[in-house]
C-alpha cells in the first residue's frame, strides 16, 4: 500500500526542490504586503498613472481645470484637492472636481480634457481605501510641515529611497536574483530583521550593507548577485541627515500600525 504512495511523495518532494528558489520571495511577500503598496499596485492596474504623471514624468496640461494640469501624485498637490483623509476617499470613490478644486477663474470655458473618472462602480471599498493610503504616501499628505520627519521625506525623495523601497517605504519593488526577490520596505517585519536599531541603520545607510550582512557569506552571495543594491550616502550626506532619514522611517512605522 504505502508503495503505491512512493511516486506521489517522490513527486511531491521534487516540486518541492523546484519552487524553493521562490520560496522566500513568496513568504515574505505574504508577510510584509500592506495597504500602501496593494495601492500602488491597483494605481498601476486601473490607469490612475496614465492621466496622474508617475514621479518620473511631467504633469498632463489640462486647460480650464483649477491648476492647468492633472496633478501627479508625487508633488504635494494634494493639499489643493483635498481638506482631509476623507476627501481623498471621495474624490477617488466620486470622481469630478475635488472638493477645494472649483474650476480656475479666467479658465476656458467648457470642461477640461481630462477628468477624474468615479470609481466606486469599479472598484470595492477596501481597494479605494487602499488607493487613497497610497495617494496619501505619494503626496506626503500626512508628513508635518517641517522638523526632522520633512527634512527626512524630502531627503528619501531627492536620493530615490522610494523609488527602490517603494512608496512610504512599502517595499516590493522587484529586485531580481536577491534572497527574497524584491526590495524590503521599511514598514513591515523584514525591516526588523534587516535593521537591529540606529547603529545598524546608519551601516546601511552609510556603507551600503550592514556589518552582519557583510559578515554573512549566504547573505552577502545575495546582496552581491542582485540586480539592485543599497547605495553607500557616506558622501553624498549631510551632518543630521541621518538623522531625518531614521525619524522619517519611524514616523512612516507608526503610521502603518495603524492601518494594518
Ligand atoms: C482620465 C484621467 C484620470 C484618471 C484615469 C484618474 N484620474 Fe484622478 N484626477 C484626474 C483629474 C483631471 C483630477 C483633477 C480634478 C480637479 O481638478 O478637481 C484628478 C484628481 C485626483 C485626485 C485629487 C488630486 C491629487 O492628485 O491628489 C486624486 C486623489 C485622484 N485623482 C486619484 C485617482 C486615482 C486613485 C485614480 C485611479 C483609481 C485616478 N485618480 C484616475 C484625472 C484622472
Ligand atoms: C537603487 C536602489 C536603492 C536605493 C536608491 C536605496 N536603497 Fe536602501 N537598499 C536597497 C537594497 C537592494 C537593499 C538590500 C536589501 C536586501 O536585499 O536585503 C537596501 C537596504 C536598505 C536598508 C536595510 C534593509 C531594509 O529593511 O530597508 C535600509 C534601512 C535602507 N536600504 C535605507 C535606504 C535609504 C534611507 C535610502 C535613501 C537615502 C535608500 N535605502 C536608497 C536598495 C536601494
Amino acid at each position: 500500500m504505502a508503495r503505491r504512495f512512493l511516486p506521489v511523495f517522490a513527486a511531491f518532494c521534487l516540486i518541492l526542490a523546484a519552487t524553493a528558489r521562490w520560496w522566500p520571495g513568496w513568504y515574505w511577500k505574504a508577510r510584509t504586503i500592506n495597504p500602501v503598496r496593494t495601492g500602488a499596485g491597483l494605481a498601476l492596474k486601473n490607469g490612475c498613472l496614465a492621466c496622474h504623471a508617475p514621479l518620473e514624468r511631467e504633469q498632463h496640461a489640462d486647460p480650464g481645470s483649477r491648476w492647468g494640469s492633472v496633478p501627479s501624485f508625487y508633488r504635494g498637490n494634494l493639499m489643493m484637492y483635498a481638506g482631509g483623509p476623507g476627501d481623498v476617499r471621495k474624490i477617488i470613490s466620486d470622481g469630478g472636481p475635488a472638493p477645494l478644486a472649483p474650476a480656475a477663474a479666467g479658465a476656458a470655458p467648457g470642461k477640461p480634457p481630462f477628468n477624474m473618472p468615479a470609481f466606486k462602480n469599479r472598484l470595492g471599498s477596501g481597494e479605494i481605501d487602499d488607493l487613497a493610503l497610497y495617494v496619501m504616501a505619494a503626496d506626503g499628505y500626512l508628513i508635518p510641515d517641517s522638523g526632522p520627519v520633512a527634512q527626512g521625506f524630502s531627503l528619501s525623495r531627492k536620493f530615490g529611497c522610494e523609488s527602490c523601497h517603494g512608496i512610504g517605504g512599502s517595499g516590493g519593488t522587484p529586485n531580481p536574483r536577491s534572497f527574497t526577490l524584491a526590495v524590503p520596505g521599511w514598514t513591515g517585519a523584514d525591516f526588523s530583521h534587516l535593521v537591529s536599531g540606529r547603529g545598524e541603520f546608519d551601516e546601511w545607510l552609510l556603507d551600503g550593507r550592514s556589518k552582519r550582512m557583510a559578515g554573512n557569506r549566504a547573505a552577502s552571495f545575495f546582496l552581491d548577485r542582485a540586480n539592485l543594491y543599497m547605495p553607500s550616502f557616506r558622501g553624498a550626506l549631510k551632518p543630521g541627515d541621518g538623522d531625518a532619514l531614521w525619524a522619517y522611517i519611524q514616523f512612516l512605522r507608526e503610521e502603518a500600525k495603524k492601518t494594518r
